[in-house]
């Protein structure tokens, strides 16, 4: 009534009078109508607003045209906690020219009523819960902008009508799932300046017409099925700033002359495609680039020596290509990249990078928050002046041939969280300035020759919660209390296969939050300390080859959750109480095993015959090496250009048979830690009716396990453990549970 009264007062009588009953009555109506037939999120509070004591026109999210005061322009309820379909009703606000419901539960399809907004210019459904096709009927609204689809659940092929709407000047359909090809008509939409079909199925080739839309800004093709060669015409997009394509199937090189191309260029990402070739040096002249991802492709050569130039560069990923650095030159890029004062991320996993690591690395900006050298060929030592990266959240030089102590200045890297130095021949004491990096929650540096005691100062870091320092063989004297009272060690604390001595602490009781303790082939003695029955989390228990004695306590039956026990090579007794837990363990145990089948389920299955083959029926010229319980060969599937290696298993070995599935279990645990990955399991007969089991995993050719491979034959009396017997360590910790659990039972 009070909208009524005032609208008299503003409009001459005439025009009010042929205008309430019809028109403005009609926008009302409508939103009156949209209020009733949506739910609304009781605690949002929107569209409380939306009642007959004010003028529609001031409700909330209503905004009514300047030109024409009694209909609704704009409506914009992003985030406003509204559920349920769409009401079609929405398509009776003729003179909207803004729809935003954006971050809403709208759910069902987008109604086709849409298509009556001749003069809807922007559309933002984005985050909600609509499905079902894109509706054609839009294609009518040929006012529109700005049209925002993302992150919903649309399916179908994306129509080729999206390309009669010439006004389009931005689409974002990503996060959904669409699928089919691009349609080319997109090449008719001449002014737009952003595209994102990122996040959806989307398969076939790019259209190259695409390369003919001179405005455009932003291209987001990435997470889909595209396939084919990268058209070269989208290197005629002078105005790039931001093209990414990553997560594809696309191929071909990256032109020469890349660098010329976008003058304007922010983030340029061609990573997890197949993509290869060299970097062209050119890309030094991308002077705007602040992200190079060029990870997950074939790249190979050397990065080229003059990045630096591109001074505004914060991330520069490389994970998982073929490029190399052998010498001075092939290192020179991380000389020049302390031009760029604010790099964040330097990420060179999993390439060919070799020789000794570029010294200059201490020069890089304080601004590097991640640097990632693992799982390449890196020899030479961990620079002294590595603490003046200040800013390193991220340290990982973990899967090289590192040799050398960890510098002292190391403590320096007060922001460090995670510090990855596993898998290399690091050797010395552990620097006592670790302890002053109490912002680190992991600390991993197995499979090194460290030697000397653990020490004390580890006890300083408050955030702890993994400490694995295991298989460095020479680390000795006792295990320091002040690491066993850290409250956050809480996944796992492993310290095996060290010369570790002395009784267990009784202050292990305190590891309240502990999941995991390994401290398996030490020289640890005495008796276990009754307290461990306060560790209430523990699920795994590995005190085995040892030189513990006395009786196991009974206070172990306190740890409900605890799974995996090892004790087995040490002096103890079993108390009776103990023995009935443990049997009921294992049953407990054997009837979960059988729900889940871990690998079967995780792993598709691979025939022998197709390993006979790729193994050339497993010769002598295929052998990487063997161990205990098998045989490791490098195998080509079929119709893959696809190289793994394959373990197969000693069956006539006792035990051989049984560790099979402990051996998938091990590996899996060695996988969390990146050594290597398994691919699948086989377990079939061979053709003379043998049993046969074998594991395949992936094939590092210059990675991990060719590098342990071949290490074994260079330094036969070094202390390196070859990968097979890293193998065999593994499926021990594994079988000796049920050894132990056995003998218990006798
Ligand atoms: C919406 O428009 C349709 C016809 O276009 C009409 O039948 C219907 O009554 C209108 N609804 C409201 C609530 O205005
Ligand atoms: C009606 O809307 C006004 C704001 O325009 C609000 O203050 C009032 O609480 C609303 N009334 C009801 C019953 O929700
Ligand atoms: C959708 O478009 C078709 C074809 O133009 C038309 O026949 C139909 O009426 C439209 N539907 C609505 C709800 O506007
Ligand atoms: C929709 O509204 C939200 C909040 O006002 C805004 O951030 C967003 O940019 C709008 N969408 C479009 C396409 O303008
Ligand atoms: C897509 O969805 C993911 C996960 O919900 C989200 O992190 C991402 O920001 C979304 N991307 C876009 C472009 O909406
Ligand atoms: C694109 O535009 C051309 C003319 O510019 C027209 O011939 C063609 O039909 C249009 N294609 C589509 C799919 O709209
Ligand atoms: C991707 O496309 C290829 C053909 O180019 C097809 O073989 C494959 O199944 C597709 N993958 C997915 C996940 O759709
Ligand atoms: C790129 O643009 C130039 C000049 O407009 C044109 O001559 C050339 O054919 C285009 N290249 C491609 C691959 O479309
Ligand atoms: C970089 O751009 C300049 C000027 O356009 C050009 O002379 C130079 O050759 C380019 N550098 C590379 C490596 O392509
Ligand atoms: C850093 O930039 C300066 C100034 O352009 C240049 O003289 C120097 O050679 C560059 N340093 C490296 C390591 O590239
Ligand atoms: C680091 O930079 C300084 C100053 O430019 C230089 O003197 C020093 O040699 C560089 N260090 C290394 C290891 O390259
Ligand atoms: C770092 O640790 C060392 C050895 O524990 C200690 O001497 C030094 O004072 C510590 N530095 C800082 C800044 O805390």
């Amino acid at each position: 009534m009070a909208m009524a009264m005032g609208l008299f007062t503003l409009l001459p009588p005439l025009v009010a009078v042929l205008m309430i009953p019809t028109v403005s009555a009609g926008d009302e109506a409508a939103l009156l109508t949209f209020k009733a037939q949506v739910v609304i999120d009781g605690s949002s509070g929107t569209l409380a607003s939306w009642n007959s004591s004010t003028s529609f026109c001031s409700w909330e999210g209503v905004t009514c045209s300047r030109r024409r005061p009694t209909q609704v322009s704009t409506l914009n309820l992003q985030g406003g906690g509204i559920k349920g379909a769409l009401p079609p009703v929405i398509g009776n606000l003729t003179y909207l020219q803004t729809l935003n419901l954006s971050a809403n539960e709208l759910y069902g399809e987008i109604p086709a009523s849409l298509g009556h907004l001749r003069r809807l210019e922007t559309l933002d459904l984005s985050n909600n819960l609509f499905s079902g096709e894109f509706p054609a009927n839009l294609s009518s609204c040929i006012s529109m902008t700005i049209m925002v689809l993302d992150g919903n659940k649309l399916g179908g092929h994306i129509p080729a009508e999206l390309g009669a709407m010439t006004s389009l000047e931005a689409i974002s359909l990503s996060n959904n799932s669409f699928a089919g090809p691009i349609p080319v008509s997109l090449a008719n939409l001449s002014h737009l300046q952003y595209l994102s079909l990122s996040s959806n199925q989307l398969d076939g080739s790019i259209p190259p017409g695409l390369g003919s839309i001179q405005s455009m800004w932003q291209l987001h093709l990435y997470n889909n099925n595209l396939s084919g060669l990268l058209p070269l015409s989208l290197y005629n997009l002078s105005s790039l700033i931001s093209f990414q394509v990553g997560g594809n199937m696309l191929h071909g090189s990256i032109p020469t002359d890349i660098g010329n191309r976008f003058p304007s260029m922010q983030i340029l990402s061609l990573s997890s495609n197949q993509f290869t070739g060299i970097i062209p040096s050119s890309v030094s002249n991308l002077s705007h680039l602040t992200t190079l991802n060029l990870a997950q492709n074939r790249l190979s050569g050397h990065v080229p020596a003059t990045l630096g130039r591109v001074r505004a560069l914060q991330k520069f990923l490389l994970t998982e290509n073929k490029l190399e650095a052998n010498d001075k030159e092939g290192w020179e890029f991380i000389n020049s990249l302390s031009n760029c004062s604010q790099l964040r991320w330097l990420i060179l996993s999993d390439n060919s990078f070799g020789g000794h690591l570029a010294g200059s690395v201490v020069n890089l900006s304080v601004t590097l928050q991640k640097l990632y050298l693992d799982d390449n060929r890196i020899s030479g030592s961990i620079p002294a002046d590595i603490g003046n990266l200040v800013g390193l959240n991220i340290l990982l030089t973990v899967n090289n041939s590192m040799s050398g102590v960890i510098p002292d200045s190391i403590g320096k890297l007060e922001n460090l969280v995670d510090l990855g130095l596993y898998g290399n021949a690091l050797s010395g004491l552990i620097p006592p300035s670790i302890g002053n990096l109490t912002k680190l929650t992991r600390f991993l540096a197995f499979y090194n020759n460290l030697e000397g005691p653990i020490p004390e100062s580890l006890g300083k870091l408050k955030n702890l919660f993994i400490l694995d320092l295991s298989t460095n063989y020479y680390l000795n004297g006792s295990i320091p209390k002040a690491i066993l009272k850290l409250p956050s060690l809480s996944w796992y604390l492993d310290l095996s296969y060290n010369s570790l001595s002395g009784p267990l602490p009784s202050e292990v009781g305190t590891m309240t939050n502990l999941n995991e303790l390994i401290l398996s082939g030490n020289k640890l003695s005495g008796q276990i300390p009754s307290s461990i029955g306060n560790c209430i989390v523990l699920v795994k228990l590995l005190l085995d080859n040892n030189s513990f004695e006395g009786s196991i306590p009974q206070s172990l039956s306190n740890l409900k959750g605890l799974s995996v026990l090892n004790l087995i090579m040490n002096n103890l007794s079993v108390s009776v109480i103990l023995l009935v837990w443990m049997l009921w363990k294992k049953r407990k145990q054997r009837h979960k095993s059988t729900v889940e089948s871990p690998i079967a389920e995780q792993y598709e299955r691979i025939s022998y015959l197709a390993l006979s083959r790729g193994t050339n029926e497993f010769s002598e010229d295929n052998l990487l090496g063997s161990g205990r319980y098998g045989a490791v060969y490098k195998c080509i599937l079929d119709n893959q250009d696809k190289t793994v290696a394959v373990k197969v298993f000693n069956l006539c070995q006792s035990g051989s048979s049984k560790s099979f599935e402990a051996e998938c279990e091990a590996m899996r645990r060695i996988r969390h830690r990146r050594l290597i990955k398994i691919i699948t399991c086989c377990s079939s007969t061979d053709p003379q009716g043998q049993e046969f089991k074998a594991l395949v995993f992936e094939f590092m050719p210059n990675g991990s396990l060719d590098l342990w491979l071949h290490k074994k034959s260079q330094l036969t009396s070094s202390r390196t453990l070859s990968l097979s017997q890293r193998l065999d360590i593994a499926v021990d910790i594994v079988t000796a549970v049920e050894l132990a659990v056995d003998i218990a039972s006798q």
